[in-house]
């Protein structure tokens, strides 16, 4: 992969911000840092140019809730020209104690995956990702279960009670929190990420041939504001205590370097999901094996869903006499 350029989502704080600092140590010419509102983007490229010392740190307008702020956000991206060689839609939250919808009707934590979608596809549509480009999303160890607090649906059983066995209207339910579906924060933000591998491997299989995706959880850090919105139990108990368990948590920049390392991985391992090893929530990764992970109609249900829902799909491949920069349509 070129270290030309690199997109980074949810850089205002956090991983998104450790892992922009990470890629200029690591040389890369230019990295775009995406945050709601562009001012606070320009704050974090700000920061980030002081913290390193170069000016390579592009600001970029980006609320994945807002299907308008994605579209000109891929817009401007199409008026640069410039080809995306990493890809790192790093930006999500910890759902907050009531439930919220965005504008469109989904849920708050499962919002994310619908922006980064219509990014993700609208760069793809206008072939803005580098021939051997590599997409990393942040999962996190819920969506393969284990996690205390945290327990994901089973869709399959959920599509035979409430939708005649559909699960592409099961998983649309579960990104809308509705019809039939119970809200507790913590599963929601487990069913969010069980989506996101879901979707990360419906889209390996579309990619073309020399690009790769792969969900990536950078792990237990709890130094960011990930949990701001979360209920009390999470925030002064079920973390405190983990905290005081060795080797339960890391910082910033050790997390964030999961997704650097996962960016470097070949198109071989491309589709899967990335968490610590059974049992931890920090440490070496390693492919994630659960069956429900790797089960097909859930995925392409998944992608199926999330296409219903941003009203965004993929062109179909066109001849490479055709390529190069085209305006978003
Ligand atoms: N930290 C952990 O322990 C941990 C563990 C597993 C997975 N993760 C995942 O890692 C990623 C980064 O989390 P973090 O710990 O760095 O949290 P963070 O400090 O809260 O940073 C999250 C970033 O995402 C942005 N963001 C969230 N929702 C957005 C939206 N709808 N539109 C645009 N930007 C949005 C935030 O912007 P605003 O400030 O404007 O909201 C912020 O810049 C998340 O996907 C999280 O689920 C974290």
């Amino acid at each position: 992969m070129e270290r030309s350029t690199a997109l980074v989502t949810g850089a205002t704080s956090g991983l998104g911000h450790a892992a922009a600092r990470l890629l200029a140590g690591e040389g890369w010419r230019e990295i775009i840092v995406t945050g709601r509102r562009l001012a606070g983007a320009q704050q974090a490229a700000a920061q980030l140019a002081a913290e390193n010392k170069t000016v390579i740190f592009t600001p970029l307008a980006l609320d994945l809730d807002t299907p308008s702020s994605v579209q000109s956000a891929v817009a401007e991206l199409v008026k640069r020209g410039q080809p995306i060689d990493f890809l790192l839609l790093n930006a999500g939250l910890v759902p907050f104690k009531q439930r919220v919808l965005t504008e469109a009707g989904v849920e708050s934590s499962q919002a994310p995956l619908i922006g980064h979608h219509q990014l993700t596809v609208g760069l793809l549509n206008s072939n803005l990702l580098s021939l051997n480009a590599r997409i990393v999303i942040a999962g996190a160890e819920p969506a393969r279960g284990g996690v205390p607090m945290f327990k994901y649906t089973d869709v399959p059983a959920f599509a035979a009670k409430n939708h005649q066995g559909d699960r592409t209207a099961a998983v649309e339910a579960l990104l809308r929190n509705g019809p039939n579906v119970k809200y507790v924060p913590n599963n929601a933000y487990a069913d969010a990420k069980l989506i996101i591998a879901w979707w990360t491997a419906a889209l390996a299989r579309r990619l073309p041939s020399g690009m790769a995706v792969y969900a990536v959880s950078p792990g237990a850090a709890t130094d960011t504001k990930v949990v701001r919105s979360a209920g009390l139990a999470l925030r002064y108990l079920f973390i405190p205590i983990v905290n005081l368990i060795p080797g339960m948590n890391q910082t910033p920049e050790t997390a964030a370097r999961r997704y650097i390392q996962a960016s470097k991985f070949g198109t071989d391992l491309s589709g899967q999901f990335f968490a610590s090893a059974k049992g931890k929530f920090t440490g070496p990764i390693e492919a994630q094996r659960q069956p429900h992970l790797h089960d097909r109609a859930s995925q392409e249900a998944a992608w199926q869903a999330v296409v219903k829902v941003s009203g965004v799909d993929l062109s179909p491949v066109k001849p490479a006499s055709q390529s190069g920069p085209k305006p978003p349509v």
